[in-house]
């Protein structure tokens, strides 16, 4: 297959994943990015100083850009209440926390999105918005269906986020659009069956993701780069499908409101496992739960988290069909842990590749990789940092000698 050359490279030579590489507006140092891992240390619902320690760890290890997971835009659109959400209270500490880590020469980009039926309402205290409403299996509440206002509402407040996010001098802005968080739960056939302008066709059904899109573009015009972190497939029975993303990353891609892609696959409410392979962490993730969820997890959580076979970049094939359609720079993540499959990546095309679960074992992994390529990373996939979002993300294993 034949490379596409991100902007930037001579043409005719596959990038070098540790030489720089611009991303829309912003040039960054190498080509690889930490993903965004919710970090779970933030009970104020603002930054702090092991949020700030936790990105700059792996910006001092190597990475070019890290990712602040998950400032949600709006308060209903938390994960849960403990999760930070872009308001100007916020900004000081974005403002710190931007400083730190450009003194380690990386880039930092801020996760924005509205997170709908994967909110917790119970923890919120606030009624989660869903397609549709209805019963919430992760509250255990009901869903108020969002309104035209509503969404128009989310809709500004992703560009009101993303002006947060250039005040706070972050880099970039990462739209989530995947994993049936508010946008994503609208794109999928499944979750919508609505009759109006958001609902039904594949253009109504992306109108949220496109609008939200659009206005954060409208808003921060190139001060800073703007990506989106889609669903390719939500790898649910009637979900969105890997044709209808496709057409959404066209979309985007005419509409030139994103500078790149980083495309995921899954849904956190109906399909967690399917983001990440590997094995289940059912009785370490049933224990974080009140008695309830933690009796439902342990009877019906094995068709909840099914587990998936793990191999090395396990949603290459998927990304290969955006690869061939699409010119936009694309950001291959899942399962990319060394330098082999930093390297498979750039002769396939991708612009970037995004690493999650081997920074959380080894933050300084990208530099160890810069001095020996045969460096291989000590996870093992076991996903037992999934629970730990509740109690402040890591990786177990790292205390264990
Ligand atoms: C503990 C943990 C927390 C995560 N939190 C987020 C999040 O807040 N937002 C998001 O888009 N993805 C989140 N992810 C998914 C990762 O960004 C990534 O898509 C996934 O782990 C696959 O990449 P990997 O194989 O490099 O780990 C999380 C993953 C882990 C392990
Ligand atoms: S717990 Fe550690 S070793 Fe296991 S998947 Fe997470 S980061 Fe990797």
């Amino acid at each position: 297959m034949t490379a596409v050359i991100p902007p930037g490279e001579p043409a005719g030579t596959v990038p070098d994943v540790l030489h720089p590489a611009r991303l829309g507006p912003v040039r960054l140092r190498n080509r690889i990015i930490k993903a965004a891992t919710f970090e779970g240390v933030t009970p104020d619902a603002l930054v702090t100083d092991a949020l700030i320690e936790y990105h700059r760890r792996p910006a001092a290890g190597g990475v070019a850009m890290t990712t602040v997971a998950y400032c949600a835009v709006a308060p209903e659109g938390r994960t849960q209440r403990a999760q930070l959400w872009m308001r100007p209270e916020a900004l000081p500490g974005l403002r710190r926390l931007t400083a730190a880590v450009h003194e380690t020469g990386a880039a930092v980009a801020l996760q924005l999105g509205h997170a709908g039926p994967v909110a917790n309402a119970r923890s919120n205290q606030l009624p989660a918005l869903s397609p549709m409403g209805g019963f919430n299996p992760v509250s255990l509440r009901r869903d108020r269906a969002a309104t035209p206002e509503d969404l128009d509402r989310v809709i500004r407040a992703h560009a009101t986020a993303a002006q947060l996010a250039v005040d706070a001098q972050a880099d970039a802005v990462e739209l989530h659009l995947g994993h049936n968080y508010l946008a994503s739960a609208f794109l999928s056939p499944r979750l919508n069956r609505r009759t109006d302008a958001f609902g039904g066709s594949l253009p109504h059904r992306a109108r949220l993701a496109l609008g939200l899109a659009r206005a954060v573009r409208e808003q921060v015009g190139d001060r800073i780069a703007i990506t989106a972190k889609l669903n390719m497939a939500d790898g649910v029975r009637g979900g969105l499908s890997l044709d209808d993303s496709l057409q959404v990353a066209r979309w985007l891609q005419e509409d030139g409101s994103v500078d790149a892609l980083t495309l995921t696959a899954g849904s956190s409410l109906l399909n967690p496992m399917y983001l990440f392979r590997g094995e289940a962490p059912l009785k370490e993730f049933a224990a974080q739960f009140p008695l309830p969820q933690r009796l439902g997890l342990r009877t019906l959580g094995r068709s909840f988290l099914r587990a998936y076979p793990y191999e090395p970049l396990y949603l290459l094939e998927q990304a290969r069909r955006f690869r061939a359609a699409l010119t936009l720079p694309l950001i291959l993540l899942g399962g990319v842990t060394d330098r082999a499959g930093m390297d498979r990546a750039m002769a396939e095309g991708f612009a970037f590749v995004a690493m999650a679960r081997a920074l959380l074992r080894e933050p300084d992994l990208p530099r160890r990789i810069a001095q020996d390529p045969a460096t291989r990373s000590l996870c093992i996939h076991c996903n037992r940092c999934m629970p730990t979002i509740y109690t402040g993300t890591r990786c177990p294993l790292i205390d264990i000698p």
